[in-house]
């Protein structure tokens, strides 16, 4: 497909080569490198890079919406595997009244080993569950993405307020000088996060993978109570940054006619609120709602300065502003130059044509795939040091995939292509992996592009939170 307007670039390789700073190289990397070699060579140069641009400043971040407590179970203490066989049969519901339909919604994603979450409708049938789960004592951990990108924000030296209502306990979990807009709650709502592994066995039934099934019967998260309690503190706060995250809690809960696109309308007042110094990242999450991504894409999505998301988000993005069919299911590796070309889509769609008041330009994209990092920023624009985020990003991703602060090479592998076009039509130019300088940055007409690779975690430690930890990683530079 064709560039049209401002988003057309010429040649990309003489620019990358002239500018000298951007450290791609246009030669076939040495042959007989083994990969234990190269991964050496490109984690030494992604720490230097860390190093060298430490956070100098000490920048202002706000963080909406909403957390939970997420107590983590196996599924097989949940159903008892060992003791009995399945009563019901496999089979879909949208949310859950009674033990029956548990059952039987889980099996249904158990035996397609899909991840799934349900609203518990039930409360009686939910009090049970709860008491159930009590004896099995599962692991607690604090859930939802606004504590998580706090809790990074604040590690790398941000000033931090967090919009979530939280207990006393949850908000223990932070220091002190994390800013939290709690109107204060007795307890937290409980998201029971039930695992199992591969070729786990129910019955007859076998898991085809590792995978989770989540419930919880929570009303405040959905209809983001956060966000009243939030308004009075980020208005005194000055961010220099707002993130908008964790509406997905609106996919699939059952609110009565038209309170969804109301709450959406006073998240998107409270974006339009912050004032022109304040600039705002939203972060997409796994939504299946097509009514509800079309709601952001009207509300939410052009109200934001900066976009994060990953590789299955980014194509139901641009589906919904292209107002094409949406399809679910999507490349879990995709190319390079494929990604690429969506992004420079999304932003095109992005450039703020409609006079709306409050309607802004956006200026970021951020795309964490399991195999690299893609960063494009507009020339010009307040984003700093995108090489620098790009590093830390792909950096974030395997010490929280791994569980370690220390990148233990021997525990990863780069599943990033040896080469890349820039573009799959036939403006690409072919850039090659340069292991003493891995990370290729250049500019394209008025944007400025960098692509990492990701030095994959082998020994999976934990994959919930990675994303919201891998943006922060990325934001926390370009501020
Ligand atoms: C599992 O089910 C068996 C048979 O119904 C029962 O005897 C046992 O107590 C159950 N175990 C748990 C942990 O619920
Ligand atoms: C709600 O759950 C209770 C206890 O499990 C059950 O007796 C009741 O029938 C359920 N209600 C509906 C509407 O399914
Ligand atoms: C937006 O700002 C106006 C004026 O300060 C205020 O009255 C209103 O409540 C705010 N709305 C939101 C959703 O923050
Ligand atoms: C990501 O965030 C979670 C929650 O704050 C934390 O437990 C985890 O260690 C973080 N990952 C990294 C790499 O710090």
């Amino acid at each position: 497909m064709a560039l049209k307007g401002p988003l057309s670039w010429g040649s990309v390789i003489s620019v990358m080569v002239a500018v000298g700073y951007y450290w791609w190289s246009s030669h076939d990397p040495a042959p007989g490198n083994s990969q234990g070699e190269a991964l050496k060579k490109i984690l030494q140069s992604l720490l230097k890079i860390e190093e060298k641009n430490p956070l100098d400043h000490t920048p202002r971040v706000a963080v909406g919406y909403g957390g939970c407590l997420d107590v983590v179970v196996d599924a097989s203490d949940v159903f008892n595997f060992t003791d009995r066989d399945p009563v019901w049969l496999p089979k879909h519901h949208g949310s859950i009244q009674s033990w029956k339909e548990l059952e039987e919604v889980f099996l249904y994603f158990f035996q397609h080993g899909a991840a799934g979450e349900r609203f518990v409708a039930n409360s009686t049938t939910w009090q049970e569950v709860l008491m159930a789960v009590e004896r099995i004592k599962g692991r607690e951990t604090i859930g939802g993405n606004a504590p998580v990108m706090a809790a990074r924000f604040r590690k790398e030296g941000c000033q931090v307020l967090l919009g979530a209502e939280l207990s006393a306990k949850l908000r223990a979990n932070f220091p002190a000088d994390v800013k939290i807009s709690s109107s204060g709650r007795e307890e937290d709502d409980v998201h029971l996060i039930i695992e199992y592994p591969f070729a786990d066995t129910w019955g007859k039934y076998v898991a085809p993978r590792a995978n989770r099934f989540i419930i919880h019967s929570d009303r405040q998260n959905p209809k983001v109570s956060a966000l009243e309690p939030f308004h009075a503190a980020l208005e005194s706060f000055t961010a220099d940054v707002f993130i908008v995250s964790g509406l997905q809690m609106m996919d699939n809960f059952p609110f009565p006619e038209g309170e969804r696109v109301e709450r959406i309308i006073k998240i998107r007042e409270q974006m339009r609120n912050t004032s022109a110094g304040t600039r705002v990242h939203f972060e997409m999450a796994s939504f299946t709602d097509e009514n509800l991504l079309r709601d952001l894409a009207q509300h939410i999505i052009p109200y934001a300065d900066s976009l994060g998301m990953n590789e299955q988000e980014l194509p139901i993005l641009f589906a919904v502003l292209a107002k094409e069919d949406l399809a679910f299911v999507s490349d879990a590796y995709p190319r390079i130059a494929n990604t690429l070309d969506t992004m420079r889509q999304v932003f095109g769609f992005l450039q703020g044509t409609e006079e709306v008041e409050g309607r802004r330009k956006l200026t970021r994209l951020h795309v964490h795939t399991l195999a690299f990092q893609a960063i494009m920023v507009s020339k010009g624009s307040a984003w700093k040091n995108t090489m620098a985020a790009t590093a830390k990003a792909s950096l974030t991703a395997n010490r929280h995939v791994c569980g370690s602060e220390e990148v233990d090479v021997g525990k990863a592998k780069l599943i990033m292509d040896e080469s890349f076009t820039t573009s799959g039509d036939e403006t690409g130019s072919k850039v090659y992996l340069d292991e003493e300088h891995p990370i290729a940055c250049w500019d394209e007409g008025d944007l400025e592009i960098c692509i990492a690779p990701v030095l994959v975690c082998t020994e999976v430690r934990q994959t919930a939170g990675g994303g919201d930890n891998i943006s922060a990683g990325g934001l926390v530079l370009q501020i």
